[in-house]
């Protein structure tokens, strides 16, 4: 017997709750005390930090880590250490949280959009390519949702013309390209530590790298532009104080102890219900390379095409979310028609390129089209549970699909 949709006064598919986050237990509760006790709550002090920096490195696939206070300095860190120049120009994508371009601005250089591929929702290298100008000095590709943009595409053009690439590692602890860890494999990786990611302190953020030169820069700009062997109240580069507590050192430690099995899970389970999804006409879950070894699914992310799926995307997610499938579409706009781009409120920063620049007239419609109307968003604590969760998700679409005319009938603006 066909079930009544939740959205429509039926009961919820989904009874359980699914996994919570953060996950912590008896090893974060006695990190903290011992760091508590010990007295040493600055990095300067404790070792909690400058131990977290190295595992976390070695298990990217570098010898450098830097550990800062978030997933935006980090970027912006990494553009001032490599040198950028004020007006310079850095390639980014317009399907990203605000962060990686207003790094670039922070850093009084310029964001440059290139589109996205409109299949694996990462940046198109072909754009890339088109958007190169003789300003250009970096590029920073997003591996969005955890799964590794086309890093031999991005590493190529970088060579042609000389430039910095910094991955934006933010959704993407643990994963990997070709066998490669994300973060290995431009010049420096950038990953944020925020409470929604896939390890977390509450805030926080690291820079990795194998350049030992850029590593140097990092870490000085990190601690007031101070250097190693140099007197306390000496300071050689314009910075500020970037440096990461012992507290969150101390919990970010127990979070990399999970990290490996977590990111396994989650990659299974997303593969299963990405197989299981990708069933249903319209529906187009991430289309994953096979040079993406392993996605760690900060996000599932899928595209929905309304008029083969019979239900509108954001009708589909309050029908999802009715059925108590926690989902939503994600941003609602590409980044140029932010309102910060649109009245190119940029304070102080890139006054010259400010005069000349126009965002409206930026046009990415891979990154719109799925900003409008076709993407949908879960979340990684999702992934973290059984078959069974991944099962009911799926069974989720096949009632609503299934249902699609009622729901149709009710929401008039469907296809
Ligand atoms: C792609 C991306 N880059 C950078 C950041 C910035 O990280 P943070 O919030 O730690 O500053 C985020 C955070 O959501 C992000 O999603």
């Amino acid at each position: 017997m066909i079930q009544k949709l939740a959205l429509l006064g039926g009961k919820p598919l989904r009874t359980r709750p699914f996994n919570s986050w953060p996950i912590h237990n008896k090893s974060e509760e006695r990190s903290l005390l011992r760091t508590l006790r010990s007295g040493n709550w600055g990095r300067l002090q404790g070792q909690e930090v400058a131990n977290f920096e190295k595992r976390f490195a070695a298990a990217h696939g570098c010898e450098h880590g830097i550990a800062v206070v978030n997933g935006t300095v980090s970027l912006r860190i990494g553009l001032l250490a490599a040198g950028i120049q004020a007006e310079d120009e850095v390639i980014v994508p317009p399907y990203t949280f605000l962060s990686t371009a207003s790094a670039v601005i922070e850093s009084n250089a310029v964001p440059v959009f290139a589109d996205i591929d409109l299949h694996t929702f990462n940046l198109d290298p072909k754009a890339v390519e088109a958007a190169i100008t003789p300003r250009t000095k970096a590029i920073i590709p997003v591996h969005f949702a955890g799964q590794p943009a086309d890093m031999d595409g991005i590493m190529a053009i970088g060579k042609k013309h000389n430039l910095l690439v910094i991955e934006d590692a933010a959704h993407a602890h643990g994963a990997s390209y070709q066998d490669r860890p994300a973060g290995s494999i431009g010049h420096l990786g950038s990953f944020s530590f925020q409470s929604s990611k896939n390890m977390t302190a509450g805030e926080g953020g690291i820079i990795t790298t194998n350049d030992e030169t850029l590593a140097e820069a990092c870490r000085s700009i990190q601690s007031c532009g101070r250097i190693p062997s140099g007197p306390w109240y000496e300071h050689h580069v314009i910075s500020g104080n970037y440096r990461l507590g012992e507290f969150q050192g101390a919990i970010l430690s127990c979070q990399l102890d999970r990290l490996e099995d977590q990111t396994k899970r989650r990659d299974r389970n997303g593969q299963y219900l990405a197989a299981k999804l990708s069933r249903f006409p319209g529906i187009f879950p991430q289309q994953r390379p096979s040079d993406c070894t392993r996605h760690s699914y900060h996000l599932m992310m899928l595209r929905v095409e309304a008029e083969h799926f019979g239900v509108s995307r954001d009708t589909l997610v309050e029908a999802l979310c009715a059925e108590r499938i926690p989902c939503s579409a994600g941003y609602a706009y590409s980044l140029p028609q932010q309102p910060i781009f649109e009245n190119k409120a940029f304070g102080p920063y890139i006054p010259k390129a400010t005069a000349r620049l126009k965002f409206n007239k930026v046009r990415c419609p891979n990154s719109d089209l799925i900003c409008k109307e076709q993407c949908v968003w879960l979340g990684q604590n999702i992934f973290l549970g059984q078959r069974k969760d991944m099962d009911d998700i799926a069974d989720a679409f096949e009632k609503i699909y299934e249902q699609r005319q009622t729901l149709n009938a009710k929401f008039p603006s469907n296809p």
